[in-house]
Formats: C-alpha cells, structure tokens, sequence
C-alpha cells in the first residue's frame, strides 16, 4: 500500500464538520458484511474515529466508537461484528502478527486506523478510505476500491450519498 496508488478515488466527498463524516460512515456501513476489511488514512485528528462512529453507529451497536486506547482492537456488535483497529500505538510492524487479523475477518467487518504501521503484515483491504484537512479546516473523503467487494461497497455508497 503506497501513496502512489491512491491517485485516484472512485469517490471523493466533502465534510463540513463531525456529524457529517459519522453520517458518510453511517451509509457505508449499511452494506458492511462479514470479511470486509477497510483502513483509514489520514493524519492525527483528521477524523477516522469519527467516521467509525458512523459505521457501528450504522450498524446498531450501542457502543459508540472512539480511539483505543489500551486495547488495540474494540469489538461492536450489532446486525453484525465490527472490528476496530488502531495500529497508532505499535512500536513495530511485527506487532500486528499476534491480532490475528485475518481470523478476525472471519467473524465481522474489520475497519483499521494507521494501517500503515503494519506495513507488510497487513492482509489487503477492499477499500482505502483517505481523510485529509482542509485549509478551512472541513474534511475531504477519498474512497478507494481494492477488491471486487470493495467496488461493491462504492457502488452502493454512491447511490445513496
Ligand atoms: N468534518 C469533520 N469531520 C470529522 N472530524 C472533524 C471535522 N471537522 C472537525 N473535526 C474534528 O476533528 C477531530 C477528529 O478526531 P478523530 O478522533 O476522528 O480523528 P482521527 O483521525 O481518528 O485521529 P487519530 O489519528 O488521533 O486517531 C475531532 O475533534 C472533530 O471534532
Ligand atoms: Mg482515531
């Protein structure tokens, strides 16, 4: 996963402040399924835990999302499993061997923040989401499909944003 291949989203969105970026996670959630796996880029505080509010938000879990901290991996359930992974915190890319993140992907969604620190050892996700500040200080959204299953789940965010 380089920067060189997130040149260009299958869709770029805009966000005018947190509810709006819980909201777009909030539709991207209404298709989630059992194996998804999607990572959040971006920098600190750009606004990736906000968006995965929106999706276990979306998909009825009573927990609200936020960063964890001593864990690195929360659990929401709902319609079905969302998992929460924050790799900020590892100090080495081997670290991500022992969260058995496949085996994960098995029993629910699987969403990851600073996937980037896993570097190698990360499986291959079916969607990329980019979050980046703007000089205004509002969001933009980049969506990037990896897989079939992740052009799905854009076409159907598509529709309904
Ligand atoms: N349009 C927006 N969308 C999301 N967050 C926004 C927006 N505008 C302002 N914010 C603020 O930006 C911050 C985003 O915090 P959040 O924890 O979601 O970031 P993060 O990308 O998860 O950071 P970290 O890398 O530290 O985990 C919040 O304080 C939120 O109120
Ligand atoms: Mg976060």
């Amino acid at each position: 996963m380089t920067n060189n291949s997130l040149q260009n989203p299958d869709i770029t969105i805009s966000s005018l402040s947190e509810e709006e970026t819980r909201t777009k996670g909030k539709i991207l959630s209404k298709n989630i399924q059992i194996g998804d796996l999607i990572f959040l880029i971006g920098e600190l505080g750009a606004g990736k835990t906000r968006f995965v509010q929106g999706l276990s938000k979306g998909i009825n879990s009573p927990q609200i999302a936020r960063s964890p901290t001593f864990v690195l991996i929360t659990e929401y359930i709902g319609d079905i499993i969302l998992y929460h992974c924050d790799l900020y915190r590892i100090s080495i890319p081997e670290e991500v061997i022992n969260l058995e993140l496949e085996e994960l992907l098995d029993k629910g969604a699987l969403v990851v923040e600073w996937p980037e620190k896993g570097g190698e050892y990360m499986p291959d996700p079916d969607l990329i989401i980019s979050t980046e500040i703007n000089q205004d200080n509002s969001r933009k959204l980049l969506f990037f499909s990896y897989s079939e299953r992740g052009k799905t789940l854009l076409k159907h965010m598509k529709k309904n944003i």
